[in-house]
């Protein structure tokens, strides 16, 4: 059960809201401009906000579904939080690694939120505050997601009231896609370090 949950979610992941939307629109491939991620921020930089917000629900949505499927079931079928916790990080991964895209995906940020709306809506409303407050101050959308992607697992520990009223395994699931975001931000966080990095509704340069 756990592994067709997995690919499952896996495959929602894989599904590309920046390309599917840009085709749809007519509008360039975001793999092609910009910073070439394949993602809301960069899909702006089309100029195109109808287009970014519509990726931005998208991406989202997909990790909050899959999470709601597996909760869903797991009230069916009485399995638990393993599986919730797999499924989590499996459409994470899917929209990391799309099978559908030659394993070339987003930085995971819109998904992440999905997910940790469907895991606590609190815990989503948490982590989409920091971005914003982030966000609005400084005007990197990387930078918003760095700050929100380390928080977002000390939110759930603390949220909780104590440590030990967290499922481990959801938060290590939420820890391990903190990572993950991380480590597919290092470029911008090379160009933040440079002062190089484009601020939010930038155009569309050759790097982003
Ligand atoms: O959502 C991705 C964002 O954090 C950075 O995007 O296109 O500026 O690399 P980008």
């Amino acid at each position: 059960m756990i592994t067709i949950a997995a690919a499952i979610a896996y495959l929602i992941g894989s599904i590309s809201f920046a390309v599917i939307v840009s085709r749809v629109m007519g509008l360039d491939d975001p793999r092609n401009y910009g910073s070439k991620n394949p993602g809301a921020t960069n899909v702006l930089r089309s100029g195109s906000k109808a287009a970014a917000v519509l990726t931005l629900l998208g991406d989202a949505f997909k990790g909050w579904v899959a999470v709601w499927l597996a909760k869903h079931f797991a009230l069916q079928f009485d399995f638990g939080g393993a599986t919730i916790a797999i499924v989590a990080l499996a459409v994470f991964l899917g929209h990391l690694y799309p099978v559908f895209f030659r394993f070339k995906g987003g930085k995971g940020v819109a998904t992440a939120l999905g997910v940790l709306v469907g895991l606590e809506p609190w815990l989503g409303l948490a982590a989409l505050a920091t971005w914003l407050i982030i966000a609005v101050f400084f005007r990197y959308s990387s930078l918003a997601a760095i700050v929100a992607a380390v928080f977002a697992p000390l939110y759930y520990v603390f949220g909780h009231g104590a440590a030990w009223t967290a499922d481990p395994r959801i938060g290590t699931a939420i820890g391990i896609m903190s990572l993950l975001l991380l480590y597919r931000h290092r470029k911008n966080i090379a160009n933040l370090l440079a002062g190089k990095e484009s601020r939010i509704g930038g155009v569309k340069g050759p790097s982003g």
